[in-house]
């Protein structure tokens, strides 16, 4: 049960800028300790707890945060108290986990490169950095929007850079579906990146998570080269503003509550380049769905090749928290275990480097997430491939021929 009281732990929250914040209760002496301008409690349940506290606290409070927990906040941001309290829940209707799409997904795997994933990173992390406010943060949405619609070759694809009154945007690809439009599948990453110094840090984030993106990007580029048409609604999101409390993924939830989406599934990819640990893919327990865990699980071992194991990040470590809290079934696979964490990220030191500058840890996430979009989605290849097919048998029966008739001649 909520104990549903107010207490004031410190002295004047009357802030300018008050920030509304869920954290662990492991991580409020610590929070309290950091909160110069004041901190108030709105609300303390077992685990966590709603406090507000000034906005400009917030950097040293994640800081702290990093030295006492090795996490960097932890902690969501919500923009009124009551959504604080009363987290919105979508409409998610319940659906049949099934493997029946062998040959679809079985033709899409060969074309997925490690080499384009690499490519990807390098780009978007050779950018200054893609924190939230930066005017870099801007131009990687932009960037990643123009290379998302080089993939839409066909009419009712699109891509939308959808606004949260930030300089950064989230970056929306919708593959419609055919014969169950309303029912809508969700891969995201988040595009932004931080580290100390904010809006001037360098910030390169190749591993949180331009490799997240990069996945998503090669996914989303294979399926709509063969021209994939899903019988369910997939959408391919860049979260914006996930590091300062998972701004983007709940911001994207209100909308989708607006608009009465369904949403019946979400996949979080956020760092799968770093082969941190024994074993490939780490299916994250916490803020997941068990059930989507286990369908997950038969995704890899029917179509990866790769190894798995289970963790835990011990709090809500990112964008599927989002999806978990408004109801939807969401799952987190992740790149090590937690305790053989990549160290570098949110500094100057998380480049493609530390990966040898290659993608082939992140190209097993690239295969489970096209084996999710398919084996989820439902639908068919188009016959785009099967016409290259054809004109190469007729550029082959040309050369042949002329080949006879010189012959002949
Ligand atoms: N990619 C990280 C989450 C992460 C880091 C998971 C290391 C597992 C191991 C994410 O971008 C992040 O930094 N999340 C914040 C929490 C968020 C709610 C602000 C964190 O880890 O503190
Ligand atoms: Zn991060």
């Amino acid at each position: 049960m909520r104990l549903a009281f107010v207490v004031l732990l410190a002295a004047s929250t009357a802030s300018a800028a008050p920030a509304i914040i869920s954290i662990g209760n492991d991580a409020l002496p610590t929070t309290v300790a950091a909160a110069h301008h004041g901190l108030g409690l709105l609300d303390r349940e077992r685990d966590a707890s709603v406090v507000v506290v000034d906005d400009a606290d917030l950097p040293e409070i994640s800081e702290e945060m990093h030295h006492a927990f090795h996490r960097c906040g932890g902690m969501i941001q919500s923009p009124s108290l009551d959504e604080a309290l009363h987290p919105i829940q979508l409409r998610s209707t319940a659906v049949d986990y099934t493997l029946d799409h062998a040959a679809a997904v079985d033709a899409v795997l060969p074309q997925m490169k490690a080499t384009t994933i690499a490519k990807t990173i390098g780009e978007l992390s050779a950018m200054q950095n893609r924190y939230y406010k930066s005017a870099s943060g801007a131009e990687a949405s932009n960037w990643l929007a123009e290379r998302w619609r080089s993939f839409a070759t066909r009419p009712g694809v699109t891509v939308q850079l959808v606004d949260h009154g930030y300089p950064q945007k989230s970056v929306v690809l919708t593959i419609p579906g055919t014969t169950r439009a309303g029912e809508v599948i969700v891969i995201g990453g988040h595009l932004d990146s931080i580290a100390m110094g904010g809006l001037s840090a360098n910030a390169p984030g190749a591993d949180d998570d331009a490799s997240g993106i990069a996945t998503l990007t090669e996914i989303a580029r294979v399926l709509l080269a063969n021209d994939y048409r899903p019988e369910r609604t997939i959408k391919f999101i860049a979260y914006e503003a996930e590091e300062v409390g998972l701004l983007g993924s709940q911001a994207i939830v209100r909308d989708f509550k607006r608009a009465n989406t369904n949403v019946v599934g979400a996949l979080q990819l956020d760092m799968t380049n770093y082969r941190g640990s024994n074993k490939d893919i780490w299916l994250m327990k916490d803020f997941t769905s068990a059930a989507q865990n286990a369908f997950l699980v038969k995704l890899i071992e029917a179509y990866t090749g790769a190894t798995w194991g289970m963790d835990a990040c011990g709090y809500a470590c990112s964008d599927h928290a989002s999806w978990t809290r408004a109801g939807v079934p969401a799952s987190m696979p992740f790149e090590s275990r937690m305790a053989d964490r990549n160290k570098h990220i949110h500094t100057g030191k998380d480049t493609l480097a530390l990966s040898n500058g290659e993608a082939t840890h992140a190209l097993a996430f690239a295969r489970l997430g096209v084996a999710y979009a398919i084996e989820l989605g439902k639908g068919e290849l188009g016959e785009h491939d099967s016409h290259q097919l054809w004109q190469l048998l007729a550029l082959g029966l040309l050369g042949a021929a002329g080949l006879l008739s010189r012959r002949a001649s």
